[in-house]
């Protein structure tokens, strides 16, 4: 193909992804090239430390540490973003997009904090944002959300999307093993991120629902503007007694909108899923998320949602885009104009107050064993109009303790919020509650 147009792709950052990335296209150059009408040529690469050993052998003159020459290098026709953080990876990506560059970033926290601002810079300057690895590794859901379900309004969209998270539940669950082990693993494998807390505190889970949320919606929720828990403080006693109530726990990003009122809200938190849900049994590594378009239904899809090959897969898809893009002049659907559309349309939701956030509960409550305690706690439920659907009482890991588990009705999130106030005053309850959603979804 001696007249072929050669796409010049550079990468800043080049870890467990960027590697990942350039392998597949290594392995599988002729028929990408064949398929997609060009040739490829792997233009800079800028890393944090040259000395590192890496998988990809780079010749010297290619490689630097300079990650903003390689942005705006006005030969480079696409920058893949795969360094993380969120401040180098600001500067970088705002850099090439002033450039006009095409850039392709796997980066869910950099684009849950600063999308709006990413996504004007690239209307203002003519550059291009696609993100389809961001969000569930290697499930296709950007392209989903913004092609394949563009007939649709989103009422509910639930998912597990991190990876790391869902391979530890899992084991703990069918192995017993400790939590720790089965998180050196994970990071081991290349799930984790480098700051674990982003995994296993629910952030990571956040920053993903919030793109799909901007995608779905039009509006971007901050992580402050969620309810964010992480799967920390459960035990393998909790694992085992929500599987004998007929449960799994699963971390689901939960994003839900009341046409109605015009009202989002957007949540992470260990959510009791019924063991017949076909995301109860997407185990490991694997992400799923169920869409519940008003045209089409429910759509569920599932794959791996972390890992080198995973996320190499997204990065490449969205390359694929790009090389249509800089080939034809054809813009493919990228979200960027997802708010203005929504703006136009007079359809951007507000956030839904704390008592319009309804679900069921579940609370383990380590307490006294002691006459009155259970009277103490149902009164406080009461009082604050929850009813409570079923109770068991264990004895607790430390002496003279026992714990309580309750489930409740349907209640909301305001009228939960005042009972772990008063709870937290009693002096009969002797640590703070874990407070687990459960997830009768209708859809
Ligand atoms: N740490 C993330 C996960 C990587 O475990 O899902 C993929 O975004």
């Amino acid at each position: 193909m001696p007249n072929t147009r050669v796409i010049r792709i550079s990468f800043c950052g080049l870890g467990t992804v960027g590697q990942g990335v350039w392998k597949h296209i290594s392995a599988n150059r002729s028929q990408l090239e064949t398929r997609l009408g060009v040739r490829f040529e792997l233009h800079r690469v800028a890393v944090r430390s040259l000395n590192r050993t890496r998988d990809v052998a780079i010749p010297a003159e290619r490689i630097t540490t300079d990650a903003l020459a390689v942005a705006t290098d006005p030969q480079a026709d696409i920058i893949c973003e795969l360094m993380g953080g969120t401040e180098l990876a600001r500067e970088v990506t705002l850099a090439a997009l002033r450039a006009g560059k095409i850039v392709v970033s796997a980066n869910k926290a950099l684009i849950c904090d600063h999308g709006a601002e990413i996504f004007a810079a690239a209307r203002k300057h003519g550059g291009h944002f696609f993100f389809e690895a961001s969000v569930a590794g290697g499930i296709p859901i950007i392209k989903a959300l913004r092609e394949g379900l563009v007939a649709n309004r989103f009422r509910l969209i639930y998912g597990i999307l991190n990876g790391t998270c869902n391979y530890i539940i899992t084991r703990m669950v069918a192995e017993g093993a400790p939590y720790a082990e089965i998180l050196a693993d994970a990071k081991r494998l290349g799930y984790a991120e480098a700051d674990e807390s982003l995994d296993v505190d629910g952030w990571d889970t956040a920053h993903k629902a919030s793109i799909l949320a901007y995608l779905a919606h039009g509006v971007w929720v901050k992580t402050e503007q969620m309810i964010v828990d992480g799967i920390s403080k459960l035990t393998q006693a909790d694992l085992r007694t929500t599987e004998q109530l007929g449960y799994r726990i699963k971390l689901l990003a939960v994003i839900t909108r009341d046409f109605d009122l015009n009202e989002i809200s957007v949540r992470v938190h260990p959510t009791l899923l019924p063991k017949s849900k076909v995301l109860a049994n997407v185990n490991g590594v694997f992400n799923g998320i169920a869409v519940e378009g008003d045209v089409v239904g429910t759509t569920t899809y599932i794959g791996r949602g972390a890992g080198q090959d995973a996320t190499a897969s997204a990065v490449i898809s969205d390359i694929a885009d790009a090389i249509t893009l800089l080939t034809t002049g054809r813009v493919v659907a990228t979200g960027e104009a997802s708010i203005e559309l929504h703006e136009r349309a007079g359809t951007t939701p507000k956030l839904a107050p704390l008592g319009h956030i309804r679900t069921r509960y579940y609370l383990r409550l380590t307490v006294q064993d002691e006459p009155g305690v259970l009277a103490q706690i149902a009164s406080v439920m009461a009082g604050n109009r929850i009813s409570i659907a079923s109770v068991v009482q264990t004895a607790a890991e430390r002496p003279d303790a026992a714990s309580i588990i309750l489930t409740t009705h349907e209640s909301d999130e305001r009228a939960m919020h005042h009972t772990l106030a008063e709870f937290a005053k009693l002096g009969c309850v002797l640590e703070a509650p874990l407070l687990l959603r459960i997830g009768d979804f209708h859809d």
